[in-house]
């Protein structure tokens, strides 16, 4: 297309965006979809970040310019209490969170807040980390977002802008955030040297140095793209984490984040590690488990995709959805009175009902904001509200807790 039809096409969106409140007109699934249209056509490949990468950068950045709607309109997305849920003393305006990764340098975290019941940022490093190696322009990308089954390939490996950069924007922009919406910082403490006491220092120094904004802590050993992580994986090291949390932020929600099964007929030796460092996150005071991160897959032989940057790559998004489900119902069987942040392939309310009923508490997303915008929060609460009526969610995951007390 020219540059004269492009600008029309943009002129277009933009115009039409402005004819109604910004907030609403981002809630409609016709020019959500024309607007996603839109900047996959105008962004390509750069030298540094893959399409998707560049996009996510340019939505951001149109997410960033609209906090005040956000701010000035979060009813639409929380509207009455009825699904507001509590866990301890935290109370969280409704049970729908932001993923880590979206965020991952706490850039978005004042909009989001108005938007979520809770909102993860990160994953961040102490130290500023590029990531995984990608050549966008010799046909080397680390982020493949495929439209037809609605899912994404990455293999990231945590760039991240480093502690001081996230304290920085903590530090700035904390008192303008949504404090009903309940702040979590997914850390990870790896280091270039994989030395596990640097693991341990670092972890150290980014919860010593970040508690009094945050309201929680996400420990991120469970993401499929960097090598080391599958070494840190350990029931010892979760009691490790777990004991610099409990001196250093014991009163701050803790949450693990735990990998998928590998296939959905795990072998007994996996569900047994996986139970074992849950185990251990239990009994040393962890308030929940995020189920699941994206799902080790072989990107090269087994999905014959040439132009990634590693033979292994994480799968989010719908394929994702029965990982999801699996994992939720035997970590409940296991463990009812855990809370579960069930997460992975939620793109529809009733998906997110049904993980409910399996055993989750809470919804994170990731993808299925990507491929159906903001509209996607809307319909999960109005499902869960829908589904409930006359009772409140509270009442209902009472009503659950009640039968394993
Ligand atoms: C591009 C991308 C980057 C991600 N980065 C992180 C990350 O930094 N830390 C983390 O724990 N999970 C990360 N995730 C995993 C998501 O938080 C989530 O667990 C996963 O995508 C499944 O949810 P979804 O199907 O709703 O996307 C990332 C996912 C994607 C797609």
């Amino acid at each position: 297309m020219s540059i004269k039809v492009e600008f029309l096409y943009y002129f277009m969106i933009k115009k039409i965006m402005n004819r109604f409140n910004l907030v609403s007109a981002s809630l409609n699934p016709v020019l959500f979809a024309l607007y996603r249209q839109y900047l996959y056509w105008r962004y390509n490949d750069s030298e540094s970040l893959s399409q998707a990468e560049l996009i996510h950068e340019k939505s951001k950045k149109h997410l960033l310019s609209m906090s005040n709607s956000f701010k000035n309109h979060f009813d639409y997305f929380q509207s009455d209490k009825s699904n507001s849920i509590k866990l301890n003393s935290y109370q969280f305006p409704n049970p729908i969170g932001l993923a880590s990764g979206f965020d991952k340098n706490c850039d978005l975290f004042v909009p989001m807040s108005y938007i979520f019941g809770l909102v993860t940022v990160g994953t961040i490093l102490k130290n500023k980390h590029l990531g995984n190696i990608q050549k966008p322009l010799d046909g080397k990308i680390r982020v493949i977002v495929n439209s037809k089954n609605k899912s994404i390939i990455n293999s990231q490996g945590y760039p991240s802008e480093g502690l001081d950069y996230t304290l920085n924007q903590l530090k700035k922009y904390s008192k303008n955030r949504n404090s009903k919406s309940k702040l979590i910082l997914s850390f990870s403490g790896m280091s270039e040297n994989k030395s596990i006491d640097d693991f341990l220092d670092n972890s150290e120094t980014i919860i010593k140095s970040t508690h009094e904004y945050v309201d929680g802590y996400e420990d991120s050993r469970s993401s499929p793209n960097t090598e080391y992580n599958k070494l840190i994986q350990t029931s010892e090291i979760t009691a490790s984490l777990m004991s610099i949390l409990n001196s250093h932020a014991p009163t701050k929600i803790k949450i693990l984040k735990v990998s998928p099964y590998s296939s959905l007929s795990p072998s007994e030796n996996e569900s047994k590690s996986k139970f074992e460092i849950i185990k251990k996150f239990n009994d040393s005071g962890g308030n929940m488990v995020v189920l699941n991160n994206s799902l080790s897959i072989d990107v090269k032989n087994t999905y014959n995709i040439s132009n990634f940057n590693n033979t292994r790559g994480g799968l989010s998004g719908n394929p994702l959805y029965p990982y999801t489900e699996k994992l939720v119902e035997s970590v409940h069987k296991k463990y009812p009175k855990l809370f579960i942040i069930a997460c992975g392939g939620v793109d529809t309310g009733e998906k997110a009902w049904s993980l409910i009923n399996k055993g989750a508490s809470f919804i994170e997303l990731y993808s299925g904001i990507t491929f159906h915008g903001l509209n996607l929060i809307v319909q999960i609460n109005k499902t869960l509200q829908k589904k409930l009526d006359p009772y409140s969610y509270q009442t209902f995951i009472d009503k659950r807790n009640l039968k394993y007390s």
